[in-house]
């Protein structure tokens, strides 16, 4: 039988992931946040600090939030990371075990419920993401991605899963995902279920399912200044309800277009935070690449000597070089450091 095929492969070569070998349902609903869009080598170390720091959901409740977002630093997608904080005050300490009380959770979807009810607690739940869909869609041999195929791969992956291991059942198949059945690589000749794949049997499984091409994605213009005032670098809390919500960044904002970059970054430090600032120095520009978009940031920096003026709506702070450790920064605002004059 497929399944047995599967588990029985599995319970030999698992990998040895630090999230496998619990129940505890806390570390199992961290991992799986963690692990949604972000690769498994990434999130391995992100896992580890983490628990060490929080070990208990009671403990992550009383963090300071700053703290937390610290941790989730660099692993964007920062709104896991707010809504797994929010969870962690609404439940005190008891984990839910049903799919209707955990579903209501801020950030936990019908994937992870699933998930945590099937590792945790052994309830026969099968967690479909990306990685079991296409999985599904080969072994069936279906090509073509529509509501009523997704569907037909659900029905038969709870028709075979293996009801006294139906944790093992869903990491058995990431396993093989991972290790056999990527979406751009199959090693069909090494995979413990082909005799049951239906893409294996023909000459190019990778067209199951059929694959969109991707849109080219937009690039954005944007000019940001590191403001220096009495050796302090002025940073701002991007608000709740944008990307990357909670970070702290260099003021600045997107060039319009005709407009010259230096103009550009003079107008938004006058909207943003309301200082006129004039001889800004260019620095240099650095490119970061978002999921849906590219920015390519023109940096300049400008040391001022009055600052009566400053108006800013959101939380700001002044600090030294060294005190940026604190706080959790973008991606990009790392690259930005780089090529900023390291005395300050
Ligand atoms: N990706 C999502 N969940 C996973 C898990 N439990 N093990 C390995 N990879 C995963």
């Amino acid at each position: 039988m497929l399944s047995t095929q599967l588990l029985s492969w599995y319970s030999e070569n698992k990998r040895n992931l630090p999230w496998r070998g619990t129940k505890d349902p806390y570390k199992i609903w961290i991992s799986e946040i963690m692990l949604q869009q972000t690769q498994v080598a990434t999130v391995i170390p992100y896992y580890k600090k983490w628990m060490n720091s929080f070990p208990n959901i009671q403990v992550l409740a009383h963090t300071n939030y700053d703290d937390v977002l610290k941790h989730w630093e660099g692993l964007g997608y920062y709104s896991r990371c707010k809504n797994i904080h929010l969870t962690s005050k609404v439940l005190g300490k008891d984990f839910p075990d049903t799919f209707n009380e955990l579903i209501k959770l801020p950030g936990i979807g019908e994937y992870t419920a699933k998930m945590i009810l099937a590792i945790a607690y052994n309830q026969t739940e099968v967690g479909i993401d990306t990685n079991l869909e296409r999985i599904g869609f080969r072994l069936l041999g279906l090509k073509k991605k529509s509501k009523f195929n997704n569907n037909r791969v659900k029905n038969f992956l709870e028709t075979i899963q293996d009801k006294s291991k139906p944790g093992d059942f869903n990491q058995a198949l990431m396993d093989l995902g991972s290790n056999f059945c990527q979406a751009k690589a199959v090693n069909c000749g090494s995979c413990p279920i082909t005799v049951y794949c239906k893409a294996a049997l023909t000459d190019s499984p990778l067209q199951y399912p059929e694959v969109k091409k991707n849109k080219p994605i937009p690039e954005i213009q944007v000019a940001v200044c590191v403001i220096i005032y009495k050796n302090k670098l002025l940073l701002i809390q991007r608000p709740e309800n944008k990307m990357l919500a909670g970070l702290w960044e260099f003021p600045g904002g997107k060039i319009e277009s005709g407009e010259l970059t230096e103009n550009a970054v003079i107008r938004e430090i006058k909207e943003e935070i309301n200082l006129s600032i004039k001889n800004v120095e260019y620095l240099g520009e650095v490119k970061h690449q978002y999921s849906h978009f590219k920015v390519i940031i023109s940096l300049f920096s400008n040391t001022v000597n009055d600052i009566s003026s400053l108006k800013i709506k959101e939380n700001y702070i002044w600090t030294t070089m060294k005190g940026l450790d604190k706080f959790a920064l973008p991606k990009a605002n790392y690259k930005m450091l780089e090529l900023l004059n390291k005395d300050i």
